[in-house]
């Protein structure tokens, strides 16, 4: 179903279809058009924000064209910029701009202060788990009913099971199921990629049995081209989502990849597991050969608002490095984004140099929304 599961890098929040399996036959059509009815009545309020911000955006946006700035509907929020790994093509890790962490009791207040202008709420950073009191900010979402997706490297999680009781939703980064490789990108100690599989395994049985969707988030580098199957495996082997993206530099798409025939190799398998549906991979089809052919795009940023540790709301995005406001002086996303407007001009047209899923969503979502749409139905 559209506009609720777990996405990749810095993904929007769509609703989950993803705890269905593959290889289970395909259900009746009553038996779909039921599943349908129950889906629009449980998530009704939030269904009806999505078309509502989707018909409001598209007359200012595409109709009368007057601005490239979209409403938010989800905030993506980096609770710290910490890390107890160190992958080497990380930029979250130590950003051009960092900024401090709001103490546990103002970062609750921020969260309250934002929900009732976004449903969803993504948990990223630096690694979510470093902060001690992420358990209690988890709580605070979940009394606050926000849909929460929780993107961390997961290597902590079996020190921390309580955290897998808090979230809606699960992203883990995974970029090689072979030790020696996957120590090598992430720079991390002897023994982590067997901790990381078992946190993995264990969190899936979990989440699992309470229906909600686990996405393995995979980077795909030169250095480690030939590992995205191995990964790829392990999704299909566990029933876990695949969700994947080639690592920005500098923020920048990795474009001479594409004359790489072992990664054209890898892209083609990867569309064509999506073709034949032998694997449940993130976003529709189409989307995925924009993200790995990297096809131009149109970047709609503040469609996901990106607020860091200390209140910080970026406009127009992140690695344009400009903070709009903070939302411990302007309580509003809204009002931050028309002043930042004001201050900084439109959105640039930069015709979508990072291709990572949540900036091809933001182009789905403002000019192809059904393409979107009828890949959760
Ligand atoms: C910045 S991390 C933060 C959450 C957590 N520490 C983790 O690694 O899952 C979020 C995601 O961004 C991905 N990522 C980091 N640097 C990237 C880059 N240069 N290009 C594409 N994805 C990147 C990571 O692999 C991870 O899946
Ligand atoms: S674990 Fe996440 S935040 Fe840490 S270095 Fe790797 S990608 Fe960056």
């Amino acid at each position: 179903m559209f506009f609720r599961a777990a996405t990749g890098y810095n993904g929007i929040s769509f609703p989950d279809r993803g705890s269905q399996t593959l290889r289970t036959p395909a259900p009746s059509a009553s038996h779909r058009l039921k599943a349908l009815v129950a889906y629009f009545r449980r998530n009704r309020s939030f269904l009806s924000r999505v078309f509502r911000q989707y018909a409001s955006n598209t007359l200012r946006v595409r109709v009368l064209k007057r601005t490239r700035v979209v409403e938010p509907l989800s905030a993506v929020f980096y609770v710290t910029h910490r890390c107890n790994l160190a992958c080497h093509y990380c930029t979250q890790k130590y950003p051009d701009v960092l900024s401090r962490e709001a103490s546990t009791e103002r970062t609750i207040d921020l969260l309250a202060t934002i929900r009732p202008q976004v449903g969803s709420l993504y948990i990223t950073g630096g690694e979510p788990l470093c902060r001690h009191d992420l358990e209690e900010i988890l709580a605070a979402a979940q009394k606050l009913r926000f849909f929460t997706i929780l993107h961390t490297n997961g290597v902590e999680l079996d020190r921390r099971p309580r955290v897998l009781d808090l979230i809606s939703s699960l992203v883990i980064s995974l970029d090689s199921v072979n030790e020696d490789h996957f120590d090598k990108v992430t720079h991390s100690a002897p023994g982590t990629t067997r901790r990381l599989l078992a946190n993995i395994l264990a969190a899936g049985r979990h989440l699992r049995d309470t229906h909600r969707p686990v996405t393995l988030n995979c980077v795909i580098g030169a250095t480690h081209l030939d590992d995205v199957y191995g990964v790829m495996d392990f999704c299909r082997q566990h029933d876990f989502i695949f969700s994947c993206c080639a690592a920005l530099q500098n923020d920048l798409t990795p474009y001479p990849l594409l004359a790489n025939p072992r990664y054209q190799k890898l892209v083609e398998h990867i569309l064509e597991s999506k073709r034949r549906k032998s694997l449940k991979i993130n976003g529709s089809l189409e989307e995925l050969e924009y993200i790995l052919k990297f096809r131009d795009f149109n970047c709609y940023p503040t469609l996901l608002a990106r607020i860091y540790p200390n209140g910080d709301v970026y406009y127009p995005c992140v690695p344009l490095k400009t903070v709009g406001g903070n939302l411990f002086e302007t309580p509003s996303l809204q009002e931050i984004y028309a002043r930042a407007r004001r201050k900084f001009g439109d959105i640039p047209d930069c015709r979508g140099r990072c291709h990572l899923y949540s900036n091809v969503t933001s182009h789905f979502y403002v000019h192809k929304f059904w393409n979107l749409a009828a890949e959760y139905k």
